[in-house]
């Protein structure tokens, strides 16, 4: 695992386009994990600036979300769906059916459902590269703290402080969602390389525990290693510098 702290938000951004982008260009067919959220925004911004300079294609790649909130349907602004098509895929060429969202609202047999995302991820060869932000309280998609890291995709009661931290976004009380779908904690470990971004002081001790990632100064501000990963990181730029790229 290689930890890489970047200056500020920009700058964490800007990494992660590059590293996603040279994945992109060495694999057309590439399988993305991909998040929404506040974090990876910056990320879409630059791989829709690279796609539009003509320097990324995503024609041949294929996605699948982390997670999607129970009970919103696709055109709801809140949910993954529209937000995925907002920042991202109505700015590139990502085929639409190539895009995999969970459905947020499926009302029955949520455990065939789920099984069914995990078996469409196992026939596209699995995921290649999954981004992830990771939030206050250190979950990545909506795997809270205490999830199994042999979880895979399931419904997810969401906790108090998730629920909170979402709360600003819906005009009442009674539309915030309290459950999501999401990959588990192995979903996300079975891809064959992952990123974990993030920035902030507010992710500070979340990172702390969690660590690893391409992060900014403020969310590095916890670590207790930071000059060692430094280390890690030149010595990795001398010696084996496939390693970022
Ligand atoms: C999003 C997701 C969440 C977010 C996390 C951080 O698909 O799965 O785990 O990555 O809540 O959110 P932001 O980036 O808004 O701080």
């Amino acid at each position: 695992m290689l930890v890489v702290i970047k200056k500020d938000y920009e700058e964490v951004s800007r990494e992660a386009a590059r590293i996603v982008a040279g994945a992109v260009r060495s694999n057309s067919q590439i399988v993305l994990g991909l998040a929404t959220g506040s974090t990876p925004l910056g990320l879409y911004k630059e791989l829709i600036a690279l796609h539009r300079a003509g320097d990324l294609d995503f024609s041949q790649a294929t996605s699948f979300n982390l997670d999607e909130y129970l009970g919103l349907p696709a055109f709801h602004p809140q949910s993954f769906h529209f937000f995925m098509k907002q920042n991202f895929f109505s700015h590139v060429n990502f085929p639409s059916g190539n895009v995999h969202i969970p459905d947020g609202t499926i009302s029955r047999n949520y455990d065939e459902y789920c099984a069914q995302y995990e078996q469409s991820i196992k026939a596209h060869g699995g995921i290649d590269l999954q981004i992830l932000g990771i939030g206050r309280n250190g979950h990545v998609g909506f795997n809270e703290p205490t999830s199994s890291l042999a979880s895979r995709t399931r419904l997810k009661a969401l906790s108090r402080e998730t629920v909170e931290d979402n709360r600003h976004s819906f005009s009442n009380d009674s539309e915030v969602p309290k459950c999501a779908i999401t990959m588990g904690i192995g979903t996300i470990l079975d891809s064959r390389r992952v990123l974990l971004l993030a920035s902030g002081r507010s992710k500070a001790a979340a990172v702390a525990k969690a660590i690893e990632g391409i992060i900014d100064e403020d969310a590095a501000y916890s670590l207790t290693q930071r000059d060692y990963y430094r280390h890690v990181l030149e010595m990795t730029q001398i010696f084996t510098p496939e390693r970022l790229s």
